[in-house]
């Protein structure tokens, strides 16, 4: 059956709830989740939210604090806005009843973080994002706003017109239905899954940058990945940057404090980029532990202070590595964390697509540039949810929803490709595939890149594809098949891999979280530019546009 609405918001995260939440009194909006709400990786995001709550901070420090952590890549006007409407964001999420932590004085608390100047990053102990996304989720219930729980968008129908709706497999029944409407916001997170040492939840497979890539629109700076310094070694679990925000010191293998090698004034708290390359060489150099990791020493803290502030970080350890750090020091090491890249579009979230919007970690409006500072990606999805919701209000307050014909010729085909998919019964293996990619991403497309390994990934991908044309699912229930799910997910991943090395490899020179040890300069001559990727007849273009500046000049970075 063909289901009708104004707006389909793809994503039930933060950035999709906001939107939806934004557009739900006037406008007839429905959110489409390949997993229920509160399944949604925004629920796992520790450590905080970026806002210039205290006296002596102000909108336009976080601006710059922003702009210089993105090495200069993010579009100032756009970094400006996030941090213009970063306090009212809090306070409305305050409002809404998240259990911010407070200080003495019961005003919402604020710790530092990396490449900030001031301790602006509210939190609710160690569990922000579980806090936000709760009462976000609430403020969904109060107003009723339809949900399609577990449905799995598998393709957007579109035209050179613009968006018609999108295609959906219902995960518990294995149909595969129409969805009609004006305008889609895709929200769908992050790609972090491309990765097998990554903070991300298995369900960041970057559906909605595929989709988007599929439909011939436009992906930007894919290059930049984020790996974040601490993530728990043997399952890179999310350690949060709080923890060094709280006072913990990172130690080599020696017990030095490393950092003051690599950023003498930040020392732990400087930006994430730099501190993950500290680790990394401090490991390739014969200084990390069991060759692998380094400790995070949180034991000087005292007990009281891990408790109340980091209780979270505390289980993590002890359920996951065995160790309390009340007592003893963490094994961390780099892992993927975030995706600066994505979806181009602009502060309205407005792609090349007529009414094909994207928000959140899936879009790239390039408010993050090479680099993203913590607790400006909990602040991203919440202030951008908001004013995308607004934008797509205006547009289809004067679209007309196409003709329904369009959207069941596309389910229609769409039905006859995943048959397809599960009727092929001697093919490949989704999990070699899958395990080959993230190997091969892992070694070749990490912290450090040369051209030689992005050159071996990128054949190593395109043999992938390949492979993954006649890939077998292994599975042809109709309900609940969650081997065709993995098998859809592979098809974005590869997708995407591939952007990422290709823009990787075109990028000479080091910028941000992108690193190449045969290009270790920055080199703003040729390269402060955003990198455009669109894809047609499944061969890849690769272009460059300009990064709008602004009051803040463009600097040599230092910590
Ligand atoms: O370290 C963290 O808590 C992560 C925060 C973020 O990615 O913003």
């Amino acid at each position: 059956m063909t289901f009708k609405h104004d707006v389909l918001v793809v994503g039930a995260g933060l950035s999709g709830l906001r939107t939806a939440i934004e557009l739900a009194e006037d406008h007839d909006v429905a959110i489409l989740s390949k997993v229920y709400p509160l399944r949604s990786h925004s629920v796992a995001a520790q450590g905080g939210i970026n806002a210039s709550l205290g006296e002596d901070d102000s909108w336009e420090s976080h601006a710059f604090d922003t702009i210089k952590g993105a090495d200069y890549l993010a579009d100032q006007d756009i970094a400006e806005i996030l941090a213009k409407e970063a306090p009212r964001t809090v306070i409305e999420n305050e409002q809404w009843g998240t259990a911010f932590s407070r200080t003495d004085e019961g005003e919402i608390a604020q710790r530092p973080f990396g490449g900030a100047m001031y301790p602006r990053t509210c939190y609710a102990a160690d569990r922000t994002g579980h806090n936000l996304l709760h009462t976000t989720f609430e403020q969904s219930l109060r107003l009723g706003i339809q949900r399609y729980d577990e449905f799995f968008v598998t393709s957007l129908v579109s035209d050179e017109k613009g968006i018609h709706g999108v295609t959906a497999l219902e995960l518990s029944t294995g149909e595969v239905h129409g969805f009609a409407s004006k305008a889609v916001v895709l929200a769908t997170g992050g790609f972090g899954r491309v990765y097998g040492k990554s903070t991300n939840a298995l369900i960041n497979t970057g559906d909605g940058c595929s989709l988007a890539l599929r439909a011939g629109v436009a992906l930007k700076d894919m290059e930049f990945v984020q790996f974040h310094p601490t993530t728990l070694w043997g399952t890179n679990i999310l350690i949060t940057e709080g923890a060094r925000g709280e006072g913990g010191h990172l130690l080599n293998k020696e017990g030095e404090r490393f950092m003051s090698v690599y950023a003498p004034e930040q020392m732990e708290l400087a930006p994430r980029d730099i501190v993950a390359r500290a680790i990394r060489t401090e490991i390739n150099q014969g200084r990390g532990i069991e060759g692998e990791y380094v400790h995070l020493d949180l034991t000087h803290l005292g007990k009281e202070k891990i408790m109340s502030r980091l209780p979270g970080i505390r289980d993590i350890a002890m359920y996951f590595a065995g160790v309390d750090p009340i007592e003893t020091p963490i094994p961390v090491q780099p892992g993927q964390h975030y995706s600066m890249g994505g979806i181009d579009c602009n502060e309205k979230g407005e792609t090349s697509l007529p009414g094909l919007y994207s928000v959140g970690e899936t879009s790239c409006m390039s408010v993050h540039g090479a680099n993203r500072l913590g607790g400006n990606s909990l602040l991203e999805t919440l202030v951008f949810g908001r004013l995308v919701g607004q934008a797509v209000a205006e547009y289809v307050n004067d679209a007309a929803l196409s003709t329904v014909q369009r959207v069941e010729d596309g389910t229609f085909s769409e039905r006859e490709r995943l048959q397809k998919m599960i009727l092929n019964e001697r093919g490949e293996s989704v999990a070699e595939v899958r395990e080959e990619l993230s190997n091969t991403m892992d070694e070749l497309v990490g912290v450090f890149r040369e051209e030689k390994e992005l050159r071996a990934a990128l054949d190593a991908i395109k043999g992938l594809q390949k492979r993954y044309d006649n890939v077998a699912v292994g599975d042809s229930d109709e309900r609940f098949n969650f081997a065709l799910v993995r098998a859809l997910e592979l098809g974005s991943m590869l997708d995407l891999a591939q952007v990422i090395t290709l823009g990787a490899l075109k990028r000479t020179e080091s910028r941000g979280a992108h690193w190449r040890v045969d290009y270790p300069e920055r080199n703003d001559d040729e390269f402060l530019k955003h990198t455009i990727v669109t894809r047609e007849n499944e061969e890849l273009e690769l272009k460059y546009s300009e990064v709008t500046l602004g009051k803040f000049e463009v600097k040599k970075r230092s910590y």
